[in-house]
């Protein structure tokens, strides 16, 4: 059986290569998440990290920017000038520009290393341009960089649309074996979301729930404040539902809805999340229209501070992209047949909030027709960030002599408060599950497929049509369709756990 999570075990020495080594998300997050790991002495004295990128670094300039970034991006209490230093000395920077053959001999020089163990694990992260995915794998098999011992790591986009997704796999997967292909969502490396496995497989009492005999419907909500800032070009080519609907929210949504596996291992889960996947009902042109909502938000205050819309953050107009997408997808099975599953998303949204709503159905008959006080529905509310936690939404009698009044109140599993250690940042998690070999929290091919196959007729059926996205102030929860679009079910978005 394949660990989820195994912080304390130390795996074998490898050379940890990023592409885009002076990139933003090797500065904010991988050198980050590798530091914080050593710290916990989970890297070998013999890992080596090693940053390509075309700046004109050496080992010694490359080390004074991740020093900067590792001081800006880690919490002050985590910084020790010890491990900091430790850290610093496995890294080394080669000069290399993709598209060109210079530099890739002293890549290969390095990796050569005849001080090396013969079996230290190569891992490949590729923190570029999904365009840059090929040549890069082309080039490492030229060099002899690839046998058994390597793993390549993808970050997203894997693609635009299927066909594209499919032609980067094609490339990857001529020289790297499907095994050796680490696709990575982050969100899978979240402790709440990888708890959701724990609580649903772990304990007994949800399990006869959690079907359409008692779950009314579910929420999924991932909700940023922020805008899309300085990465308005990229993010103008995707939009909201490339960028989280595709990954991020379809593989929560595959952990919710998914059957027990037989055991937790590196096929079985992937399996029944592709399964989700299938199970999809095919997204109609009606039903696009009728089951999909895009915005796009306006200028509006956040916080009280006045923010700009998306067209000022991108410094264009004309664009027609989401920044904001409410759907509502059912998985047509035995367990969910009937059960809504309703997506939302947004930047610029008027809170912070990763959130899973299991809505669950009123009683069978109201017992307390008399009483004072408001029943609502049991819902359980998976909280996957800010804080990490679950509350679980109950009725009951407020005290008191004569009458009955009654009272919502919760069960509340606070991370912060129950678990006296810190979350550890997803990406600490999924490196070293890359490099210890084990796939299980990364998406496979086929799941990849499987989702674009899902979402693709909504990207055609948008393109084609006249509307444009609707638009949400700033600082608010969306645009009004996307609260009609409940309301029309009679029911209504869960805004916050309180
Ligand atoms: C990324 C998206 O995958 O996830 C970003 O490209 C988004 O647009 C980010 O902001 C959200 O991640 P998190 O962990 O902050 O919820």
């Amino acid at each position: 059986m394949e660990q989820l999570a195994s912080t304390s075990v130390v795996p074998d020495a490898c050379d940890f290569t990023v592409f885009g080594g002076t990139g933003e998300l090797a500065l904010r997050k991988l050198l980050p998440a590798l530091y914080l790991r050593d710290l916990e002495g989970q890297l070998p004295d013999d890992t080596r990290i090693i940053g390509v990128s075309r700046s004109d670094f050496d080992d010694a300039a490359y080390r004074t920017e991740v020093r900067a970034a590792l001081h800006q991006h880690i919490e002050a209490s985590d910084l020790y000038d010890g491990a900091v230093d430790r850290l610093l000395a496995r890294l080394h920077h080669v000069t290399l520009d993709i598209e060109s053959p210079q530099g890739w001999h002293v890549l290969h020089g390095l990796l050569k290393d005849r001080s090396r163990p013969d079996d230290a694990a190569r891992v490949f992260y590729l923190a570029v341009d999904p365009s840059l995915f090929g040549p890069i794998c082309e080039q490492l098999e030229a060099i002899g960089a690839v046998d058994e011992r390597a793993r390549v790591v993808l970050e997203k986009p894997i693609g635009h649309d299927l066909a594209s997704a499919r032609l980067i796999n094609d490339v990857v997967g001529k020289v790297f074996a499907e095994s050796q292909i680490f696709r990575i969502d982050h969100y899978l490396g979240k402790e709440s979301v990888q708890n959701l496995l724990v609580t649903r497989f772990a304990n007994t009492f949800l399990e006869p729930l959690w079907n359409s005999h008692w779950v009314d419907h579910v929420q999924i909500t991932v909700a940023e404040s922020l805008g899309v800032a300085d990465r308005g070009a990229s993010y103008d080519e995707s939009g909201a539902l490339r960028d989280m609907v595709q990954n991020h929210l379809l593989q929560l949504l595959c952990l919710v809805a998914m059957e027990p596996p037989t055991y937790i291992g590196r096929e079985t889960v992937r399996d029944e999340k592709l399964k989700v996947l299938q199970a999809l009902k095919p997204m109609t042109p009606e039903l696009v229209d009728r089951d999909t909502v895009r915005g796009r938000y306006t200028e509006g205050l956040i916080d009280g501070v006045a923010v700009p819309s998306y067209s000022s953050d991108l410094g264009a107009t004309g664009s027609s992209t989401e920044t904001f997408v409410a759907l509502r997808a059912e998985v047509q099975n035995w367990r969910w047949s009937g059960v809504p599953f309703y997506l939302r998303t947004g930047k610029r949204m008027d809170r912070r909030a990763s959130e899973i709503v299991i809505v669950f159905k009123r009683p069978a008959k109201a017992m307390f027709p008399h009483a004072e006080g408001s029943t609502e529905p049991n819902r359980l509310h998976i909280s996957v960030q800010p804080e990490e936690g679950m509350r679980l939404h109950m009725t009951a009698k407020e005290p008191g002599p004569g009458g009955i009044r009654l009272r919502p109140v919760s069960l509340n599993l606070s991370y912060a408060t129950t678990f006296d250690q810190r979350c550890p940042d997803a990406y600490e998690r999924l490196l070293m599950d890359v490099i210890k070999g084990n796939p299980t929290l990364f998406m496979r091919r086929d799941e990849v497929e499987a989702a674009w196959r899902w979402v693709e007729p909504i990207l055609t059926r948008w393109a084609a049509s006249p509307n444009r996205p609707k638009r949400y102030p700033a600082g608010t929860s969306g645009p009004t369709a996307a609260a009609t679009l409940l309301d029309r079910d009679g029911r209504s978005w869960q805004e916050s756990d309180s």
